[in-house]
């Protein structure tokens, strides 16, 4: 059912999902202002934060009212400027912009009476409440972010769809396209998707804003009903949202709450592979609340050859973190051969390489590659090319990676 919002009703009633999500909505913008400030010297800090399918503001949670998404927002707004300030010398002026947006007028009324009641002024300077369509005006918003940042132009965008098909992934694409800096985090009903999907006129029209065919559709329902099901599902929708979309990097794991069957998607779509090592972080802190189907390392969601009796599941555990460490030792050295066998490749271009094949943090990854140096599978140059100590503790993103002239295979020693 979706969430309904009436300016003289109370607010409705919050879900586990709905719950999972805005803590690490609210999570995620404060890891966010951490990581992008900590230069002390910096005097000026400019987002944007746009939520696009953005509800009426509050809900009810037991006798308690809960803040809803735009809320999140403006608080982690608040939090970080006090935070960031905090051990400062020289100020930092953190200076956000917030459009909240939703098509239904009984939902922005009620989200502006909830702004209203917690003294937000809604000037259209700082926060902006629009009720439309999101499609209709994303075009405007995207000028006015230009406007306000025309060098950086970062932006968050939340699209907290209701089901699968509200967002057009062409329209997510050009935020991307207009705006290098911004990121989204999409909401996606994957599993309703999987369910309701069928050959007929009425699906095929329901899924035109994901840009499907109906070779793919038939390819998806093929993957369903056979042998590989969801997760074979999964890999091919998250490639066909990567790909429509346009973003580099991408996470695609899913909320299930302990205590909810219904798993929901929660895709974070960005040019940038630090916005996605920070996502990720955030799913390996709150471990059990993310999943997927498949190993951790490069073979996640299935990524080599499948095996669709096997599939297992993969939830941020400590455990997993043990055997992802294990995996990535195992698998690194092959990896490594494909890309560096030429010549030494730096750090951050083989994050570049990486970060969509796995649920690995990019700390997991140097920690693999210095064991493998520790182990003499691998040297690691600067970037000068003069050869760094075996005992390095840590690396930097101009390092680079090379194998040592002696070694005939990869990954030789640990094989034997
Ligand atoms: C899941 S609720 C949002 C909840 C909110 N993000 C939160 O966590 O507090 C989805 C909202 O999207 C709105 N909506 C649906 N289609 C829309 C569209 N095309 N453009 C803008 N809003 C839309 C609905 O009216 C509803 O309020």
């Amino acid at each position: 059912m979706p969430f309904k919002w009436h300016p003289e009703e109370p607010p409705p009633i919050i879900e586990e999902h709905s719950k999972a999500k805005l803590l690490v909505l609210r999570k995620y913008l404060r890891a966010y202002f951490d990581r992008l400030n900590v230069n002390p010297n910096r005097e000026e800090f400019k987002l944007d934060l746009v939520d696009g399918f953005a509800g009426g503001g509050t809900f009810r949670d037991g006798d308690d009212v809960v803040s809803g998404s735009p809320l999140v927002m403006l608080e982690e707004v608040e939090a970080a400027r006090e935070r960031l300030n905090r051990r400062r010398n020289r100020p930092l002026r953190v200076d956000c912009k917030c459009y909240f947006v939703d098509v239904e007028q009984a939902h922005t009324d009620h989200l502006r009476r909830t702004l209203i009641e917690r003294d937000h002024v809604i000037d259209n300077e700082k926060i902006v409440v629009l009720n439309d369509a999101f499609e209709n005006i994303i075009d405007d918003i995207c000028t006015s972010i230009r406007q306000r940042q025309p060098r950086a132009g970062r932006a968050i965008f939340l699209l907290d769809q209701t089901g699968f098909s509200r967002v057009e992934l062409a329209l997510v694409g050009r935020i991307l396209f207009e705006l290098p800096a911004a990121e989204v985090i999409l909401t996606f009903a994957a599993d309703v998707l999987t369910n309701h999907l069928a050959e007929t006129p009425q699906i095929i029209k329901s899924v035109a804003p994901l840009q499907m065919t109906e070779a793919k559709i038939r390819e998806l329902i093929e993957q369903r009903d056979g042998h590989g099901g969801r997760a074979l599902i999964q890999r091919t929708l998250r490639d066909h949202v990567r790909l429509m979309t346009g973003a580099t990097f991408d996470t695609p794991f899913f909320i299930r709450p302990r205590q909810s069957r219904r798993a929901l998607w929660f895709l974070h779509l960005s040019r940038h592979p630090t916005a996605r090592d920070v996502m990720v972080q955030l799913h390996w802190e709150n471990h059990n609340t993310f999943e997927h189907y498949g190993p951790g390392d490069f073979g996640m969601l299935g990524w080599d050859a499948l095996q669709p009796n096997y599939i297992p599941l993969f939830n941020f555990e400590e455990l997993e973190a043990l055997q992802l460490q294990r995996q990535l030792l195992e698998s690194m050295p092959r990896r490594l051969f494909g890309l560096a066998a030429e010549e030494p490749i730096a750090v951050e271009a083989l994050r570049y390489a990486l970060a969509n094949e796995t649920a690995a943090r990019f700390s997991d990854l140097d920690e693999t590659l210095l064991t493998l140096a520790r182990e003499r599978e691998i040297e690691i140059l600067s970037a000068d090319g003069t050869r760094r100590s075996r005992a390095l503790k840590r690396l930097r993103a101009t390092d680079r990676i090379g194998f040592p002239d002696t070694l005939l295979l990869p990954g030789f020693s640990r094989l034997r």
